[in-house]
């Protein structure tokens, strides 16, 4: 059932409510969890934002890793801060997936038995202290640029989760470029670590905008209904536009010898990235998928006591106030 929930998105609609439905969403209006909705656009967002939600909470273990290492109290305090704030992320996007019918628990059971995705980034190890820089600077720079537009996605609960996202994206952002910024000034080892850092974490941050147009297959029914707001390679144009100068800026190279500015286009001609290797990794074949899967499995079991206490809790509760009535 929940196979055909997150990937089906061909539904049987009554023509007058989906035109109905399509003229609100063209005038800019909220759709809200209450109003009616075609079953095809809920379905839509479930995939989305659960494959948001799970992106979050999956992306604190790159950087977990890290956290018991970092060189001082302050990066260490920064970093604790911003693996906190992801949790936040995940649980603001978990809440707007449930106002849609479904629940974290089936959310989760999904992403265990890879019935649904996560943002392939995350199945790349942090070798360094330099990922750190990379993962912030880069990732969550991917992260910033698609996710300021979807402050305008059609969806009320999804559009309001992502304001408050978007700014603790930009702190993250930040004190990912702060690193960098200090390895790539500092010795020539660490120098060397942030360049290696950039190299490995170029390509697959340019894979975290999704397939190329031509390969992607939600892309022209999800920007009709505003549940995405641009296509995947606008987005990463745009990304590629605003890192070369950081880049340069940082004395730091990126690695494609085919970057080259376009006077006629005024964008960056580069190398897309090896799709062979970003369908790969989302079909579960990264360097870390598995790690991934079994973290979030191991998180998910010895949870289980919690979450029996708390229905535990609830259901005498709710007793004692019946017995009470
Ligand atoms: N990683 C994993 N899977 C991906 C992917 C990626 N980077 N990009 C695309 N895919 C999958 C799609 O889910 C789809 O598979 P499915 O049909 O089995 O679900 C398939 O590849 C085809 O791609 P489409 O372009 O047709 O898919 P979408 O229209 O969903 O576009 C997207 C992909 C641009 C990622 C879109 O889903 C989106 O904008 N999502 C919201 C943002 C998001 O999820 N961000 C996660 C980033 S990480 C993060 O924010 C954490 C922070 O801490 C840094």
């Amino acid at each position: 059932m929940y196979a055909q929930m997150v990937k089906s998105e061909a539904t049987k609609d009554d023509p007058e409510q989906l035109a109905a439905f399509q003229a609100r969403v063209d005038a800019d209006e909220k759709i809200e969890p209450k109003d009616w909705m075609p079953e095809g656009y809920r379905k839509t967002l479930i995939r989305q934002i659960g494959q948001h939600a799970h992106s979050e909470i999956v992306g604190q273990l790159p950087e977990g890793n890290w956290i018991t290492r970092a060189p001082t109290l302050e990066r260490k305090a920064n970093l604790l801060a911003k693996v906190q704030d992801e949790a936040g992320h995940g649980l603001y996007l978990y809440c707007a997936a449930e106002t849609l019918g479904v629940s974290r628990d089936e959310l989760t059971e999904m992403l265990l038995n890879g019935q649904m995705k996560y943002s392939s980034i995350f199945n790349y190890p942090t070798l360094t202290w330099a990922d750190m820089g990379a993962v912030g600077w880069l990732v969550d720079g991917a992260a910033i640029m698609n996710q300021v537009p979807l402050q305008r996605t059609s969806y009320g609960p999804y559009a309001r989760a992502m304001v408050r996202v978007c700014k603790e994206e930009s702190f993250h952002q930040r004190q990912g470029f702060h690193v960098m910024m200090a390895m790539a000034n500092g010795t020539a080892d660490q120098k060397r670590m942030a360049q290696d850092a950039l190299n490995r974490f170029w390509f697959p941050a340019l894979m975290m905008f999704g397939p190329s147009d031509k390969d992607s297959v939600h892309s022209s029914q999800s920007m009709a209904w505003k549940i995405k707001m641009n296509t995947n390679d606008e987005l990463r144009q745009k990304f590629v536009d605003e890192t070369v100068p950081q880049a340069e800026y940082l004395g730091l190279t990126i690695p494609d010898e085919k970057l080259t500015w376009n006077e006629d286009t005024k964008e960056y001609d580069f190398t897309e990235p090896n799709w062979d290797e970003f369908f790969d990794v989302i079909s579960g074949n990264g360097p870390c998928n598995v790690d991934r899967i079994n973290m979030r499995q191991k998180a998910w079991d010895d949870g289980a006591w919690v979450r029996e206490a708390m229905i535990e809790h609830a259901e005498k509760k709710a007793a004692r106030k019946l017995a009470a009535e």
